[in-house]
Order: C-alpha cells, then sequence, then structure tokens
C-alpha cells in the first residue's frame, strides 16, 4: 500500500530571497511510503548517506554512470546540495529522490530536466546500492514515484534510457509501463564511452 504523505503546500510562492522562503523550502517534507522502502528528497544533515551510498558501490556502479569525481564521495559537498535539491522540487526543475530502507540509504531515482509547456516531460535515472540487487526493489520505489511525479509536476511524458546490455534496467522499466520508442547512438558518456542507449518512456494517457 502506498501512503503519500505531504507537509508542505505545492506552491509556495517562494522567490529566492528572503531568509522566511529559504527557512520554508530547507524544512521541505516529502515522503512516498511503500511495504519495504522510504522515498523522499535528503535531508539537511544526511550528505554523509548519500556520499557513503556512493563512495561503498563505487566499483559497482560505474559501470553505468558517467565517470565519477572526487566530489561525489565527499559529505560536505552534498550537504551544500541539499537546499537546492529542495529549490528544485519546488521550482519544479528536478525530483532527486533517495530510496531508505530501515533508515538506510539503498538507492537513488533522479526526475531531472523536468519541462513544462508544452512538453510536460522529464528524464528518470536511478540505481540501487549492490546488496540490495534481485529483490524487485526498484520497480516497488517506481511504482510509488512515478506517479507522484507525474501528478505533482503535472506532466504526459516520462523519458528513461538504458544501455543494450543492461537487460535488467530494461525489464525495470517495462515492468512500471515504459515503452521502447527506439535506439540513440552514442547517446551518453558512460564511463568514459559514449555509449548507445535504447529510448524509452512512460506516457501519462490521462493528461
Ligand atoms: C537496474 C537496477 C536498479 C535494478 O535493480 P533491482 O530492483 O534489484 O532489479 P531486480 O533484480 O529486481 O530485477 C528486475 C527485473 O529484471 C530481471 N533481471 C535481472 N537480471 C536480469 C538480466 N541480466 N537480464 C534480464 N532480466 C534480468 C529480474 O528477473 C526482474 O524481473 P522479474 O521481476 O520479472 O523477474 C539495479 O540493477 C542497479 O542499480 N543497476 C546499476 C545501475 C543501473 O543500471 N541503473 C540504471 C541505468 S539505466
Amino acid at each position: 500500500m502506498l501512503i503519500l504523505v505531504r507537509l508542505y503546500p505545492a506552491h509556495p510562492g517562494y522567490n529566492g530571497s528572503n531568509s522566511a522562503g529559504l527557512w520554508e523550502i530547507t524544512k521541505l517534507r516529502m515522503e512516498l511510503t511503500t511495504s519495504r522502502l522510504v522515498i523522499r528528497p535528503l535531508r539537511k544533515g544526511e550528505g554523509a548517506k548519500i556520499a557513503s551510498y556512493f563512495q561503498s558501490n563505487r566499483a559497482f556502479l560505474q559501470p553505468f554512470y558517467p565517470t565519477f569525481k572526487q566530489d561525489d564521495f565527499h559529505p560536505t559537498t552534498w550537504e551544500r546540495h541539499i537546499p537546492q535539491i529542495h529549490t528544485d522540487i519546488e521550482w519544479h526543475r528536478a525530483a532527486r529522490l533517495c530510496i531508505f530502507q530501515a533508515d538506510e540509504l539503498i538507492g537513488v531515482a533522479n526526475f531531472t530536466n523536468i519541462h513544462g509547456h508544452p512538453r510536460h516531460a522529464c528524464t528518470l535515472g536511478y540505481s540501487l546500492t549492490e546488496n540490495a540487487q534481485g529483490k524487485g526493489l526498484m520497480v516497488e520505489a517506481l511504482e510509488a514515484a512515478v506517479p507522484w511525479v507525474i501528478n505533482e509536476f503535472r506532466l504526459h511524458r516520462i523519458e528513461a534510457n538504458y544501455m543494450p546490455r543492461n537487460e535488467r534496467s530494461g525489464r525495470v522499466l517495462e515492468k512500471i509501463g515504459f515503452q521502447k520508442e527506439g535506439l540513440a547512438k552514442k547517446y551518453l558518456l558512460i564511463n568514459g564511452v559514449w555509449e548507445d542507449h535504447i529510448l524509452t518512456a512512460f506516457i501519462n494517457h490521462d493528461f
């Protein structure tokens, strides 16, 4: 069962320049709960959790990610980034969400490049910690996050792309309802190599 808790107004009218608005944003609380997971943005003080996620999964994730930078493993870099993560949600630019199981950060699901009229679309990327693989957890997380993102940002389309050899990721997307749309040659610079990607999209037919 999915429980959505929303403890902040959808459009608080923050103009980026007054300290009361900033306070409101750093207090931002959104949380999706599934039977095994909690999905939400990082909170102030949690920079070390995400730095540790990338540090401990570095070897496992590197074949699927742009080449990591040292900053990706530094808690202070992430801590500085947290207010921006919150303002990006408030201003409908991106929703960078973390996946928690029993308080442990076990994955990420990033909805970025959010575009309004006339595209009403965004891009999805995700990963799970190595020792949480094979339990259907990403499908469970995305079954909650995709409808939330569609509703919250009033989207018509979410795009997600994967390397042809990453069949596991393709299967996750298929199970959520993403459909293949084509193949983009040399699409993304992954681990130092321009990699072909299969393009998929989830269409919100109720838009
Ligand atoms: C992609 C990822 C998030 C999926 O993790 P997960 O939730 O543990 O996935 P699961 O193991 O539950 O597998 C999902 C489905 O793929 C299937 N699958 C697993 N390995 C597979 C393989 N090698 N080939 C085809 N299907 C595979 C599973 O059987 C499952 O389908 P089913 O439920 O119908 O049996 C995870 O592997 C990951 O973090 N990978 C590295 C980062 C990454 O690739 N990100 C995506 C970039 S596009």
